[in-house]
């Protein structure tokens, strides 16, 4: 094909979809390769996000989009790695640690656990930049060390190598700029274009539905989750979604260090129980799908025992070793980074917890240092929140509802008026949301 034929293809295939036509596998291939390639201009690509953004992508449109995004680069060799490959993915939340509690409890039920992670952007946490607040940690593993760690004691979590799903980086990008993040068909195949091509047999997908994720309300998530179900299917993965709540942080701590801190409390078969509970029934979730013959309940009770009998904890153990951290943090957690100044946010009033909003919170952790806007901000592992007052609590006029952990004057005060006006008290005491609301699964 010559250039002003290939140019006038890309223009009939935009125009194709801005009028509402479903477009082949072919087109979509070729714009999304052409793209990663640098052979297709942003401003090109930008019409066309826009486009679908507008007029939507079918399944086989998406699953298409998925398809060509896994292609656009290489894909994790795991073959060296015995026994099952499980992952697991959040779509994003506030006090999200289940990562850090999850991946070993995995491995000690006898799993292999190949976890690529990302960071926090914006309102949300991310994995690496958790386990990097423990002092020598590091993420950065080349695919052999990280294939060997797996191999050697059942998990390992790094962040993902720069040539896998090239094109999700660059559409990513763009999608920022030209307002085309928040659609269904992008964010199904973004996440599992990386799924994928991290090759594991079992995923799991954590969809947070809430005031802190980006899915607000359950037809949101219950649309998404379909969709992520569905993606999994046609690439042959045993893959199962669950919605969980995220109308408030998970667990009490917002943070880098004082996550890994709470992660570790649960891994000792302490800490909140809703982060016990969440852990434990996502584990079960994932048991049952490797281990089909395994009732709920049988699979409800493993999950509990290898947090309750120290083995999950001994893995997280082995993975801080093996990837340079300081494993002393896991026996004293004041070796972990400690912010200067702790200030309380005090109950303007008595009555009950009836709404926080999450994403709120999560924003307040990231003017105290502890999240990035964009990607370039480095941050700070100290600082970050702890939540007192959860959803259905009492609370009397100038009890706390939480306690700002920072290093600077000013951003305390800010992170302490944020937290304040993020948090509704009524007089009404309703009952706090359950923590898994659906789980789809095969
Ligand atoms: N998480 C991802 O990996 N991609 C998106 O587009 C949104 C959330």
């Amino acid at each position: 094909m010559t250039e002003g034929e290939k140019t006038l293809r890309v223009l009939d295939i935009i125009t194709a979809k801005r009028d509402g036509a479903e477009l082949s596998e072919s087109d979509i291939r070729q714009l999304v390769l052409d793209y990663a390639a640098d052979r297709l201009p942003d401003y090109q690509m930008a019409a066309f996000l826009m486009a679908a953004y507008i007029r939507g992508l079918s399944l086989n449109e998406t699953i298409a989009l998925t398809w060509a995004m896994v292609d656009s680069g290489t894909t994790l060799d795991l073959s060296n790695i015995t026994g099952t490959k499980v992952d697991k993915h959040s779509s994003g939340g506030v006090g999200d640690k289940t990562t850090l509690v999850l991946v070993p409890m995995l491995a000690a039920c006898g799993l292999k656990v190949p976890k690529m992670s990302g960071r926090g952007l914006g309102f949300t946490g991310g994995t690496l930049d958790k386990l990097e607040s423990i002092p020598g940690f590091t993420t950065s593993l080349s695919v052999d060390q990280f294939v060997q760690q797996v191999e050697q004691i059942g998990a390992a979590i790094a962040g993902q190598t720069a040539d896998l799903v090239p094109a999700d980086k660059k559409i990513y990008a763009l999608r920022d700029a030209t307002a085309t993040v928040d659609s269904i068909p992008y964010i199904a195949a973004s996440i599992m274009s990386k799924k994928i091509a991290c090759s594991s047999d079992v995923i799991l997908i954590d969809v947070k539905v809430g005031s802190g994720a980006f899915m607000k309300d359950l037809a949101q998530a219950r649309e998404l989750s379909n969709m992520l179900f569905a993606i999994g299917q046609s690439f042959n993965r045993k893959v199962a979604v669950a919605i969980t709540d995220m109308n408030q942080p998970l667990g009490r701590a917002v943070g880098n260090a004082l996550e890994v801190a709470e992660a570790i409390d649960a891994l000792k078969g302490q800490g909140p129980s809703d982060l016990r509970e969440l852990c434990v029934q996502l584990c079960a979730i994932i048991l049952h799908l490797v281990e089909h013959h395994q009732s709920h309940k049988e699979c409800i009770r493993y999950a509990s025992t290898v947090l309750d009998n120290g083995s999950a904890l001994e893995v997280f153990r082995k993975i801080v070793q093996a990837q340079g951290g300081n494993a002393s943090i896991i026996d004293d957690a004041s070796l972990l980074p400690r912010a200067r100044i702790k200030e309380d946010v005090p109950s303007p009033k008595n009555g009950f917890i009836e709404a926080i909003n999450c994403a709120s919170i999560g924003k307040a952790s990231s003017i105290l240092g502890g999240g990035r806007e964009r990607k370039e901000d480095t941050i700070n592992p100290a600082v970050g929140i702890v939540i007192y007052k959860k959803l259905g609590d009492a609370v009397e006029y100038g009890e706390r509802l939480a306690v700002v952990h920072a290093d600077d004057v000013d951003r305390a005060s800010t992170a302490r008026d944020i937290i304040a006006n993020a948090y509704s008290i009524g007089t009404h005491q309703h009952p706090a949301p359950s923590l898994v609301h659906e789980v789809i699964s095969q």
